[in-house]
């Protein structure tokens, strides 16, 4: 499987635009699964299941620690496909109450040399009821949902609050655990709900909802790389009064910083979120400044350039719980997920 997706099947979708290879790739697996020798092959190719890889988070019964980030299927219609592929859980959206279409395309673009992609996309999605939807059909066992959720590009900031709760409450009976982002650089403005009052305000507002549901549901937040010590502080202490359970590090970088590929091709990108191999080392440093004041009262899901077991160890090192995936399954192929769930069991 492997060999197949280096000698054929990434040249060719490595010479398509990143966002097409990412329906075809999509699309080839549906197909594929609907085919019944097919299906029991990727099925059989992709199978790890291993009691030492099971964690209880959240009061959650995760399979194995390995997820995959947000943006990926922002709109729920890749599940059964993802879950074949090996995750432990699989993170949906960024959703917005109301269907966007986020920024004008180009807004994808490969860095080969570093193993990274810089993105503006936007929160294009299609949509909260579209994605609850989805989620009401029935998906493969053993598999936990995270909902991410966001507001809509022409809610301002002193509205945003309304847009999560919107997306809370229709999420709320088809999710296992939510994930609150006030971190993606590519929605104008978007960044400043993370700072002190705003961001106490908006999830005292959604646990104090939480708090009033038979079984509340756990509800994380997940926070940019690019924020100071005296930021993360007071994030830490925020998290502590809301007692919110757990956060995720980190989104994309807004920074350049490290770059293999030559300044001025990484300028004529323009802005977006760099993720992949370069975000590595400060994602992990976020998780261990995290760690080393929360300890194990708050998980952390570490993510930001895992593309080995190794780098999932890192992270889970530094003091991660469960880690995600995103940019390096467009460089690593699918076999990643087992392999980096064969490194942990050696
Ligand atoms: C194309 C693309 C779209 C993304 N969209 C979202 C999103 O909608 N919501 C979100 O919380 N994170 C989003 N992310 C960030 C990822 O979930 C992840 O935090 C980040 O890419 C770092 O992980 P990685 O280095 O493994 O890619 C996106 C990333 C990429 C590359």
């Amino acid at each position: 499987m492997e060999l197949l997706y280096r000698s054929i099947l990434k040249p060719f979708l490595f010479y398509l635009s990143p966002e097409r290879a990412h329906s075809l790739t999509i699309a080839f697996f549906k197909i594929a699964l609907r085919i019944p020798f097919l299906s029991a092959w990727i099925k059989g190719a992709f199978k790890l299941e291993d009691p030492r890889l099971e964690r209880e988070v959240f009061g959650l019964r995760f399979r194995n620690p390995i997820g995959l980030a947000a943006g990926f299927d922002k709109n729920g219609e890749y599940i059964p496909v993802m879950a074949h592929l090996g995750f432990g859980f699989l993170e949906v959206g960024t959703v917005t109450p109301r269907a966007q279409d986020g920024n004008p395309k180009p807004r994808l673009f490969r860095l080969p040399a570093d193993k990274a992609l810089i993105n503006r996309m936007g929160f294009n999605n299609k949509g909260l009821d579209y994605l609850v939807r989805q989620l009401q059909k029935p998906r493969p066992p053993g598999i936990l949902i995270g909902g991410n959720i966001g507001k809509n590009k022409v809610t301002p900031n002193d509205e945003a609050n309304a847009d999560y709760v919107a997306c809370f409450e229709a999420l709320f009976p088809f999710v296992d655990y939510f994930v609150v982002n006030v971190s993606s650089p590519n929605t104008p403005g978007l960044r400043e709900l993370q700072e002190k009052e705003p961001l106490q305000a908006l999830l005292q507002k959604l646990q104090d909802l939480n708090r009033e549901k038979q079984t509340p549901k756990p509800i994380l937040l997940k926070i940019a790389p690019d924020l100071s010590d005296a930021q993360l502080d007071d994030i830490i202490a925020i998290v502590r009064e809301t007692r919110l359970a757990g956060i995720i590090a980190t989104n994309t970088t807004i920074s350049r910083d490290g770059l293999h590929t030559p300044a001025p091709l990484v300028e004529a990108l323009g802005a977006g979120g760099l993720s992949g191999q370069p975000l590595r080392e400060r994602a992990t440093e976020v998780i261990r400044y995290l760690h080393e004041r929360l300890g194990e009262e708050t998980p952390i899901v570490g993510v930001g350039g895992i593309g080995s077991a190794k780098d999932a160890r890192e992270k889970l090192e530094a003091g991660a719980t469960l880690v995600q995936v995103y940019s390096s399954l467009i460089y690593e192929g699918p076999t990643l997920i087992r392999k980096i769930k064969q490194g942990l069991l050696t």
